[in-house]
């Protein structure tokens, strides 16, 4: 394989995907208005994420467009120079593990004081004309609409860039920041700056804005892979991604200065906007068919005033596209996951392990798995990662024995379905939550859940015995008196998880395909349900809208994390529950819109 540290650019790693059988080219014309993206989409759902595409010809522009070069579990190795994820994370562990820090930022400041720091740190462009400025534009010469910008799904307000590495600095500290957030293009020379209100972008434009200053922004799009995958890394803020993509490549990035901007940008971008925003200026930005897998909804964000374009002379445009899960970004944030186990351990060392289902779309569930020391121990670390940077988004908190693995979705579910007790093992909080949620009534805060599957301490409060085995999960079929009681259930599907031995299981669950009325919400229907004898064996029911396949387990993961607002969406009586994965309405007590799922008609 490789040696990541020569990928000193985009194109050397397209160069290398190529060379592995890692790349398709397609050489006939395509349009960036939705096809680029269909084909991509199709790619990416091929199973391990397909390969990497390279679109020769696009209609309307001079440029070739490269996309899903992150997106398998080899290529996102590849590109940051490993042959396991877990490898980063070892790396990393070695500083950690050195000096004990006492919180994530200080875990971070111990790599560059343990390694050689001239390997992190970003060094100069020196000599000549830097790659990423062979072709400048600048005051009216500048044209965004050449760049050949995707539209990804039917429904998006626009074209978006979608990998883009948008630097800014504070004007208070000086730090630099390095985010990844969309811009959609408005016209010849602005865009909306989708930084979500938790980003560190964000933070430091109301810096600006207090201070009534505009505010400079640099935008790289296309840059050698560890540099991209940095500007998606949760860093704490303050903390260079430029230096973690060095530590990740082992080698300096190399920096040069913009043309009408005082900021920085890597030297070997394939194209950088340069520009400012103006505090207080917001535009209506959106919808965008969103990693969530469905649309993120229209909302203001401030403008982008781009008052330079340069490039390469033969520049490659980089695009991903996102959508319902598994796509590209789900190796993105793999890798996160592994990266960042040891900073989190390295602040709460009881964890062992933790896995975020891609269906839980990152922010919306975590599994963890802690050496328990003491009761309540579960509560602690679900507080922790509630209070810890971005995780502090996530909606779900699963906490089990490392006798669990955590990795492993069978492993869960079989701990899940023994021994979830509905009535000891929920905590419900409250906090802030992923601005791409969409269950919660208000948007960006709202309930949180966290489930304490771990094995019970003798002055812990203990799980209500069971003595009902898995072989008496009955074929018993439901009675029809149900459906013709509650005309909103058009069908039924018992959830029979593979268990393999006849010891005592907790939980019957049962999955019901639910087409509410304009009156008549999920908490109607789940009384109705609790109050039918016929289904008294089942103590964990879960609502789908009428067009989910009651067969696809993925699919029901993914509406289950995504669509519960675990305050409001569940309805709990005598150890029974029924959850509600429907989509919400005013009949729920939903007021804010419902996003669409994203389809390609
Ligand atoms: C493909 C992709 C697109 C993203 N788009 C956005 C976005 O539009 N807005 C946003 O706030 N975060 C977005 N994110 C997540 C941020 O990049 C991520 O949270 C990052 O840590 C933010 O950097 P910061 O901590 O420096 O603010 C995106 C991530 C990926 C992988």
């Amino acid at each position: 394989m490789h040696n990541v540290t020569a990928f000193n650019n985009l194109r050397q790693f397209i160069e290398e995907l190529e060379a592995c059988g890692e790349l398709k080219r397609i050489r006939r014309p395509v349009s960036a208005r939705l096809e680029i993206s269909r084909l991509t989409d199709q790619e990416s759902k091929r199973p391990g994420g397909g390969k990497a595409l390279y679109f020769e010809q696009v209609k309307h522009s001079s440029f070739p467009v490269v996309t899903n070069v992150f997106g398998s579990s080899r290529r996102i190795c590849l590109a940051l120079g490993v042959t396991h994820l877990d490898q980063l994370g070892d790396r990393i562990r070695e500083f950690t593990e050195f000096d004990a820090p006492q919180s994530l930022k200080e875990a971070f400041r111990l790599i560059p004081k343990a390694v050689e720091v001239s390997r992190c740190l970003p060094r100069r462009f020196k000599s000549g004309t830097p790659p990423c400025q062979q072709v400048v534009h600048t005051g009216d010469d500048v044209d965004l609409t050449r760049i050949p910008v995707l539209k990804c799904w039917p429904k998006d307000g626009g074209p978006f860039v979608t990998l883009p590495l948008v630097i800014t600095r504070s004007p208070v500290s000086g730090k630099r920041n390095m985010g990844m957030y969309r811009l959609q293009i408005f016209d010849r020379n602005t865009t909306g700056m989708h930084w979500h209100i938790h980003k560190d972008g964000s933070h430091y434009y109301q810096e600006y804005c207090r201070q009534n200053r505009k505010m400079p922004v640099a935008v790289a799009v296309g840059a050698d892979p560890a540099t991209v995958y940095s500007a998606t890394a949760p860093l704490p803020r303050g903390m260079d991604e430029v230096m973690l993509a060095g530590f990740i490549r082992r080698k300096p990035v190399v920096m040069t200065r913009c043309v009408t901007v005082d900021l920085e940008v890597p030297a070997e971008a394939e194209f950088v906007l340069e520009g400012y925003v103006v505090p207080g200026e917001l535009r209506r930005e959106g919808p965008f068919g969103d990693h969530t897998g469905y649309y993120s909804l229209e909302d203001d964000y401030p403008v982008f005033h781009v008052t330079a374009v340069t490039h390469r002379r033969d520049a490659v445009y980089h695009a991903t596209v996102v959508g319902p899960p598994p796509m590209e970004d789900c190796y993105l944030a793999r890798a996160t996951e592994r990266l960042f186990l040891p900073m989190i351990q390295a602040v709460m060392p009881e964890i062992r392990d933790y896995w975020f289902p891609w269906e839980g779309v990152f922010h919306n569930i975590v599994v963890v798995s802690i050496d328990k020391e003491y009761p309540g121990h579960a509560w602690k670390v679900m507080s922790g990662l509630w209070g810890q940077g971005q995780m502090s988004f996530c909606k779900a908190i699963v906490v089990v024995d490392p006798a669990v693995d955590c990795q492993n979705p069978e492993k869960i579910l079989d701990a899940f379905v023994r021994n979830f007790d509905v009535q000891t093992d929920i905590t419900l909080t409250l906090g802030i939550l992923d601005v791409l949620d969409h269950s919660s009534p208000n948007p960006t805060y709202g309930n949180k859940i966290g489930i304490d599957l771990t094995r019970r301490f003798p002055n812990e409060e203990p799980r209500i015995p069971v003595t009902v085995t898995a072989g008496t999960i009955t074929d018993e079929p439901i009675p029809d008196a149900l459906f013709e009681s509650v005309p909103e259930i058009s069908g039924v599907r018992v959830i029979r998880p593979e268990i393999t031995t006849d010891e005592p299981v907790r939980n019957h669950m049962l999955a019901v395909s639910v087409q509410k009325s304009v009156d008549r919400g999920g908490r109607y229907v789940a009384d109705m349900i609790l109050n039918d004898a016929g289904l008294a064996r089942f103590n964990l029911i879960v609502l789908f809208d009428d067009d989910i396949d009651l067969n696809d387990a993925s699919m029901m993961l993914w509406k289950l994390f995504n669509n519960v607002d675990p305050g409001r969406d569940m309805v709990i009586r005598q150890g029974r529950a029924v959850v509600d994965a429907c989509k919400k309405g005013a009949m729920d007590g939903h007021h804010r819109e419902w996003p669409d799922d994203l389809t390609f008609d």
